[in-house]
């Protein structure tokens, strides 16, 4: 019989990291220890400055970390003591070989199933926390199961479903936690020595178990009908632009009726992140791989209107200010690929500064957490972008100032005060509808912002 008291976690980013933390801060009497190659990171996790910027994160692990939650580069000594293994390394889109530019890249995924393997002593439990293509899991039990010591690993998924900027806050009080398994004795018994950890503080009912097949696809298919909103209410935007509807108006009317929610509509300048785009790439690589290219199709429109969002906003704002960037000062108002987090993974505002530079204009960027990012975001045009920590400084004397991440800060600055700073005719691209657009119209401003009609003065 497992017991569950010693935990890995194979893997300390944005997943592992939070949610061991989360375990080992509601049960004291677990041991959990998470592991990664990057030593760097493993120190980050051990210093007083946390590698990853989460609101509440910094608390939970104080209140864990050398009582029963540690931070170690030695994956073969951990591998040894663990009861249960959670695995939660990155699973980057492949950029090479078949499948490149779709399918998941699982090389360090299968390197995480060969160490298990090779130092293992006794049964196991592993348990899939990274996200991965359907039938993922089976691939491991053979790695798994390839070995002459006769040790038993019982295989689960139980994919998170956290977000960034919200992940306390999200593994404090989950939507619910899917654990899915093999329906055989070994299965039932494994899904159940995990539920009994989440039960120490999730409730019972939101505690779902399944099958691995469907505790792996449910992930995908959760993240990609998330991304299927966002890319559907700006496709809307577009329209809205048009013909002088306003989206957040459409979107709070459509938002009302109880079937659809008003959750995961507000219209931006395109998603970001590292997971969305990566993960729908996957279910349309499965989908083709299956022959099923009319699904496979649908879904790549979510990542093919993202795109065109994020191109149509720099051509707005091209055409806006007369056709030309070239030389001018341009201030971008957030890097991060969302607000509350330095991650900017896949950040419309990469794009975004890219497009400009490529246009000859003088970016400057200001982001609270990100700007540590911006030279290896930017490489090979790092050279011409200034980082500028405070926004008052980035707008001095700039054309237009573009709003790239939704941080409220930038809802609370003086905009008298910037108007009066920056070259005229000033310009505000709002690319999260943060804004109160009429004010800044009074003020002076051009104001363009999605999904609603141009407040011009020309
Ligand atoms: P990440 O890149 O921040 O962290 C992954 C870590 O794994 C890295 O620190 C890397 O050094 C380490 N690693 C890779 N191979 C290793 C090995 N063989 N041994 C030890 N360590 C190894 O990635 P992340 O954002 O934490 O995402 C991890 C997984 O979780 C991905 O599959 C992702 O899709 C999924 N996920 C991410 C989020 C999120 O918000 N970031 C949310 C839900 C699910
Ligand atoms: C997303 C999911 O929300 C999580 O459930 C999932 O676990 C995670 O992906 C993952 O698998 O990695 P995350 O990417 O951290 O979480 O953040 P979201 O809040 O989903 O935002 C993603 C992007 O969509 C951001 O760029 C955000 O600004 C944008 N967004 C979000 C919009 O443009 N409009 C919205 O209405 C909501």
């Amino acid at each position: 019989m497992i017991n569950s008291s010693h935990i890995l976690c194979i893997g300390a980013g944005y997943v592992g990291g939070p949610t061991m933390a989360m375990i080992a801060a509601r049960c004291p009497h677990l041991k959990v220890t998470v592991v990664d190659i990057n030593e760097a990171r493993i120190a980050a996790w051990n210093s007083d400055d946390l590698p990853i910027y989460e609101p509440g994160l910094d608390d939970v692990v104080r209140a864990a970390r050398g009582r029963n939650l540690f931070f170690s580069t030695d994956i073969a000594g951990a591998i040894r003591d663990a009861d249960v293994i959670f695995v939660s390394v990155n699973t980057p889109t492949k950029t090479f070989g078949q499948g490149a530019g779709f399918a998941a890249d699982l090389q360090y995924w299968e390197k995480t199933a060969r160490q298990i393997l090779a130092h293992s002593t006794r049964d196991k439990i592993v348990v899939e926390k990274s996200t991965l293509p359907v039938r993922t899991a089976q691939a491991m039990e053979r790695i798994l199961s390839g070995n002459p010591t006769g040790l038993r690993f019982e295989v689960l998924s139980n994919p998170e479903f956290l977000a960034e900027g919200t992940a306390v806050k999200d593994l404090e009080n989950p939507d619910r936690v899917l654990i899915g398994g093999h329906d055989t004795p070994g299965g039932r018994q494994a899904r159940s020595i995990i539920a009994d950890i989440y039960r120490t503080w999730v409730p019972r009912d939101r505690i779902i178990e399944s099958n691995l097949w469907s505790a792996e696809l449910s992930k995908l298919t959760a993240n990609a009908f998330l991304a299927q909103r966002i890319s559907s209410i700006n496709s809307i935007s577009a329209l809205c632009e048009v013909t002088e509807a306003d989206i957040d108006e459409v979107a709070y009317a459509i938002g009302t009726d109880s079937r659809l929610g008003p959750r995961f509509l507000k219209a931006s300048v395109g998603f970001g992140g590292s997971c969305f785009k990566k993960d729908i790439l996957n279910l349309v690589y499965i989908s083709r791989s299956y022959g099923l290219n009319e699904v496979a199709d649908y879904w790549e429109s979510v990542v093919t209107i993202n795109q065109w969002q994020q191109a149509r906003f720099v051509r707005n704002m091209l055409a806006n200010m007369f056709d030309t960037v070239a030389g001018k000062r341009i201030a971008l108002f957030g890097f991060a690929f969302k607000a509350d987090t330095g991650d900017t993974r896949e950040s419309a505002a990469i794009g975004v500064a890219r497009q400009l530079l490529a246009e000859h204009a003088h970016v400057v960027i200001n982001d609270p957490k990100a700007l540590g990012r911006v030279k290896d975001d930017l490489e090979g045009q790092a050279d011409d972008v200034e980082c500028e920590k405070d926004p008052y400084r980035a707008a001095l004397g700039a054309h237009a100032i573009a709003i790239l991440t939704e941080w409220k800060l930038y809802q609370e600055l003086d905009y008298e005060r910037i108007f009066d700073s920056m070259e005229k005719p000033a310009f505000i691209f709002d690319g999260r509808n943060i804004l109160d657009h009429r004010p800044l119209f009074s003020i002076g401003f051009n104001v363009f912002a999605i999904g609603k009609a141009p407040l011009k003065h020309f």
